[in-house]
């Protein structure tokens, strides 16, 4: 399948079988989540204005989203990583000593639900769009996510861990309208 055609992977972990698929949500994106070395600035630009961008929020149907899978959506020009999180992902990220990190957070802190973890794409060094979000990319050491470009690691929970990036990956505002419904924005 064309990479041009689909903004989101989704992924299957943990019962020993892997797929890929892809869930269609917009033609706007077109190789945003597929350039994880690209910096966002320069993706930035070919987004509408400030003005407008403001004011828009995106609905999601989270029904399609199996635990252990990822997809990536569109909200105000960036992207936004939903991972339906497995309880082992979701272990990981709650044992964490908070004293530890070096943008000390709670994974309680971070998510309205513990299946649900709802991230801004973009790393927090110099703006690239970390690996994780299909079942071929790396996702660093602590089951999150890995930025190629110099090589920051996330963790379940979106917590900055290792490499140069100074803070965690950013939450978006969002509310469940219904447990399948998701509203960013
Ligand atoms: S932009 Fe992610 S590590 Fe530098």
């Amino acid at each position: 399948m064309a990479e041009t055609t689909n903004i989101a992977g989704t992924e299957h972990h943990g019962d020993g079988e892997s797929r890929r698929d892809f869930l269609v949500l917009t033609a706007t994106a077109l190789g945003v989540v597929g350039a994880a070395s690209v910096a966002w600035p320069f993706i930035s630009s070919m987004n509408p204005a400030a003005d407008t961008l403001a004011l828009s929020s995106t609905e999601v149907d989270l029904t399609p989203v199996a635990v252990g899978q990822s997809i990536t959506v569109v909200w105000q020009g960036k992207p936004v990583f939903i991972r339906h999180r497995t309880e082992k992902e979701i272990k990981e990220a709650a044992d964490v000593n908070v004293a530890e990190l070096r943008d000390p957070q709670t994974d309680a802190s971070r998510v309205k639900k513990p299946e649900w973890l709802i991230v801004v794409g973009i790393c927090t060094h110099l703006g690239c769009i970390p690996l994780g979000q299909k079942p071929s990319d790396p996702r660093g050491e602590y089951d999150g996510w890995f930025c190629p470009c110099h090589g920051s690691q996330y963790d379940s929970s979106g917590r900055i861990r290792k490499g140069p990036a100074p803070l965690n990956l950013a939450l978006p505002p969002y509310e469940f309208k219904t447990d399948t419904s998701l509203k960013i924005g």
